[in-house]
């Protein structure tokens, strides 16, 4: 391995190993008081969310009931959702996360704690445990995938910005279904300029499922399992496919530190079908960032992370290609359920012929709300 990356390498995990020894604390000054959040929550709350947190019903609710009025019951509905989201939505009342204005400021009548203790106790609502939280929804890197599963759907792009002229864009649905699944499909659209003609077509495009194994909000952890196939959609004399079926399997796993500090691992390998024409090979991939919310940790969410992205033929000789992605991910409606990620992918080693790449998406996370809803 180069000698840069190896320094880069360790500085990655080392920063991981101190960081895990800071894991597990923080979160609350002191632990929610579910019992003080239940008696909040039956004397303010009922009004508009019933006693049993299912929300009042429209005959008797004095108000037109928003499609997006949670029923606290349905853990479909509220595990997505962290802690953070609810207690701004508290705090400073429905619009500030453009949600109804019928939600009520609260930030004036209930302390922090009391708020806490509130949410504390709508978590009892949902008596499912499997269901991964939300707040292990960490921030979308360009290129390592998240174990998380998504309602999502992003428009990501790569322009080579030295190399060859090239643009390449992947038009990505990602749906949850049952309580940690969630499939997935890849269209990506190639264009190349080759000896000064551009060309446009689809390339192989990715069918997968994914499958939680593992999560923990205590610990911040979650781990899971991909498999797919990328069929053979795109022209292979063009370079935009690879002219084979091939199997992709990863595992992800993904931590979150108590400072919103997170590392996301995937690991996984392409099998094709006709080894001849493309050869099996395997990746690993590192993202390691920070989110910072402004407002106290309840406003706009920005990201700036570091990708460290490695692939490799399994043919003898072949050597690992290695490249950095420096980003930052900034989320734009005040939902959040829009967002935006820029950055640049650099080659590290076996620089020649592989561009240095401008890459961008816009996510949407259709889960959330409308696209013209929560601005
Ligand atoms: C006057 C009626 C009313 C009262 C009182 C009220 N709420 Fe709400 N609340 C709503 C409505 C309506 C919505 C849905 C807004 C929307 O979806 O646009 C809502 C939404 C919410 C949400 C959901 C945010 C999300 O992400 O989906 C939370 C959490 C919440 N309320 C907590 C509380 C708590 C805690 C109290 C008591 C301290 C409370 N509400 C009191 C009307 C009320």
């Amino acid at each position: 391995m180069h000698a840069a990356l190896r320094v880069i390498t360790f500085c990655a995990l080392f920063m991981a190993n101190t960081l895990l020894l800071f894991a597990q604390t923080l979160k609350y000054g002191k632990p929610p008081n579910v019992r003080n959040g239940e008696r909040i929550f039956k004397t303010t709350c009922v009004a508009c969310h019933a006693s049993d947190g299912r929300g009042t019903p429209q005959t008797t609710a004095g108000f037109v009931r928003p499609d997006t009025f949670p029923d606290f019951t349905r853990c479909d509905q509220t595990t997505p959702e962290p802690n953070s989201v609810w207690k701004d939505v508290i705090v400073h009342g429905g619009p500030s996360r453009g949600f109804s204005k019928i939600m009520p400021v609260w930030g004036k009548l209930l302390s922090s704690e009391q708020i806490d203790d509130v949410i504390a106790y709508l978590r009892t609502l949902c008596t499912n445990k499997h269901w991964p939280r939300g707040e292990l929804n960490l921030p979308r890197a360009l290129v390592t995938e998240k174990a998380f599963p998504e309602d999502e759907v992003v428009i990501s792009s790569a322009v080579n910005a030295r190399g060859a002229p090239g643009v390449s864009m992947d038009i990505i649905h990602e749906q949850r279904f049952g309580v940690k699944n969630q499939i997935e499909i890849d269209v990506p659209l190639e264009f190349q300029n080759q000896n000064h003609t551009w060309y446009g077509g689809v390339g192989d495009t990715t069918l997968a499922l994914k499958r939680e194994l593992f999560s923990s909000l205590r610990s911040g952890s979650i781990l899971s399992l991909q498999g797919g196939l990328l069929v053979p959609t795109g022209n292979r004399t063009r370079g935009f496919g690879s002219g084979t079926t091939t199997f992709e399997t990863f595992a992800a796993f993904d931590q979150l530190f108590p400072t919103n500090t997170f590392l996301q691992t995937q690991v996984g390998a392409d099998l094709p079908r006709h080894t001849d024409i493309a050869p099996q090979s395997i990746f690993w991939r590192i993202a390691v960032g920070q989110s910072f919310a402004a407002n106290r940790g309840l406003g706009r969410l920005w990201s700036p992370m570091v990708e460290f992205l490695a692939d490799r033929d399994l043919t003898t000789g072949a050597k690992t290609n290695w490249d950095i992605v420096p980003e930052m991910q900034v989320t734009i409606s005040r939902r959040q359920h829009i967002r935006a990620n820029l950055g640049v992918r650099t080659p590290m080693t076996n620089t020649t012929g592989r561009p240095v790449q401008l890459m961008f998406y816009l996510l949407w996370d259709w889960g959330d709300g409308k696209l013209t809803e929560g601005w």
